[in-house]
């Protein structure tokens, strides 16, 4: 076998062949399954989404309320999981206690029956439908609150402002939260979507590919990136201290919500985000944080605009999550409720072709070492 050169960051080298979703960094293109990313915001849901990125193609009318229905069937949670999920730390990290959660399911939904489609069928619904109802029960639960049930009456993303919330989202604000979801639910081999498709390949069950997947996802230098923008914000405090924070900075600093390993120009997604931050301004007053954020990416795109560094998709969804009622410790697992879209398209895609993910190493240490006894060292 011929030995290749070493990449850090494995950068450059491709980890599977995948139809799923497609960058062009250079363009600042996304598309799922060959639609664009504006499109697919403008017109379609995220379950709509979901199914397209996992099934391949979009549902016809039955297809999406079959799945639809069955999605919302598959809302609550089983009491164990609450009552496991109540002796969680309050101050624990939402994004430990989703990776813990998610990872639960596996003890109790039957394992790794991966060659059958009704199996692959439940997994998907499963996850897509409990993830969400996870994240807003452990909100609730570190507020010293019961968890509130889910409603079979509001769709995908009204029903998760509602359990999170406790009152019935404005239509406006449902609809903008399912663009989000559709926004993040899919970006080709992130770090996330890697971490799920090793874990895929070792034939584990789809829980245990979420968990994984969840946990690369906390990160800063990836999910995690959208908390950070809303402190770094805080902390800069007024649209005029932005450029001296960023001349203060150490060199070398990461500006979290800048940069991408693919995306050179601005990120398509950021620039949606944007306007669905103008929509939620105009509907429930302005944030003035987004100012401080305007001109933060103005003195970025100033400095660093040259060596391809622009405003990614972490950049402007807290300022929109934010108007929505979410914490922003949430930030990320409602990252994580869009991203299990993506991750169960590649595990069902990983399954599809599945040879083990065992890449090699370049060693760099000793060889022929003597052992030395404990008493002589
Ligand atoms: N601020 C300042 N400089 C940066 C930034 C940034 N945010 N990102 C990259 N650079 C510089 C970096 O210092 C390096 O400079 P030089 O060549 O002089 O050493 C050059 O750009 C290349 O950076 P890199 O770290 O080698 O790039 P990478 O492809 O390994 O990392 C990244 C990509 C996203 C981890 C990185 O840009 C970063 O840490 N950004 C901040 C965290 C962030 O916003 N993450 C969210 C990513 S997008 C959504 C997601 O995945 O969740």
């Amino acid at each position: 076998m011929t030995v290749c050169e070493y990449k850090p960051g494995l950068e450059g080298i491709p980890a599977a062949q995948s139809s799923i979703s497609h960058v062009d960094g250079q363009k600042g293109i996304l598309e799922y399954r060959g639609i664009h990313i504006e499109e697919l915001a403008e017109k379609s849901t995220f379950l709509e989404t979901a199914y397209l990125l996992i099934w391949g193609q979009l549902p016809t009318k039955e297809e999406l309320e079959e799945f639809e229905k069955d999605i919302r069937y598959h809302r609550r949670i089983k009491y164990r999981i609450r009552d496991m999920m109540k002796c969680f730390p309050e101050t624990g990290h939402p994004m430990d206690a989703l990776q813990t959660s998610a990872a639960a399911l596996g003890l109790f939904y039957a394992r790794r029956a991966l060659d059958n489609p009704a199996y692959i069928r439940k997994a998907v619904v499963r996850l897509l439908a409990k993830i969400p109802t996870m994240v807003a029960a452990f909100q609730l639960m570190r507020k010293g609150n019961d968890p509130v049930r889910p409603r079979d009456d509001l769709d995908y993303a009204a029903n998760f402002l509602y359990m999170l919330n406790e009152r019935e989202p404005d239509p406006l604000a449902a609809r903008i939260f399912d663009v989000c979801l559709i926004l993040h639910a899919e970006q080709t081999m992130n770090a996330s979507t890697f971490s799920a498709r090793v874990t895929a390949s070792t034939l584990t069950d789809p829980y245990a590919v979420v968990a994984s997947a969840v946990g690369t996802l906390a990160g800063p230098l990836h999910g995690g990136a959208n908390e950070e923008v809303i402190t770094m914000l805080e902390e800069i405090g007024s649209v005029e201290n932005v450029r001296s924070y960023v001349e203060n900075l150490p060199p070398k600093a990461k500006i979290m919500g800048f940069g991408h390993r693919v995306y050179k120009v601005k990120d398509p997604r950021a620039t949606i985000l944007q306007k669905l931050a103008h929509q939620m301004f105009d509907k429930y007053g302005h944030d003035m944080h987004y100012d401080i954020a305007v001109e933060l990416e103005r003195v970025i795109k100033e400095k660093l605009g040259d060596k391809g560094i622009h405003a990614n998709v972490d950049f402007y969804s807290g300022l929109v999550y934010r108007k929505l009622g979410i914490p922003s410790d949430l930030f990320t697992p409602v990252f994580a409720i869009a991203r299990v879209a993506g991750w169960l398209a590649h595990w069902k895609e990983q399954l599809a072709e599945n040879r083990i993910l065992r890449p090699t190493q370049i060693y760099t240490g000793d060889h022929d070492m003597p052992y030395t006894p404990i008493a002589q060292r």
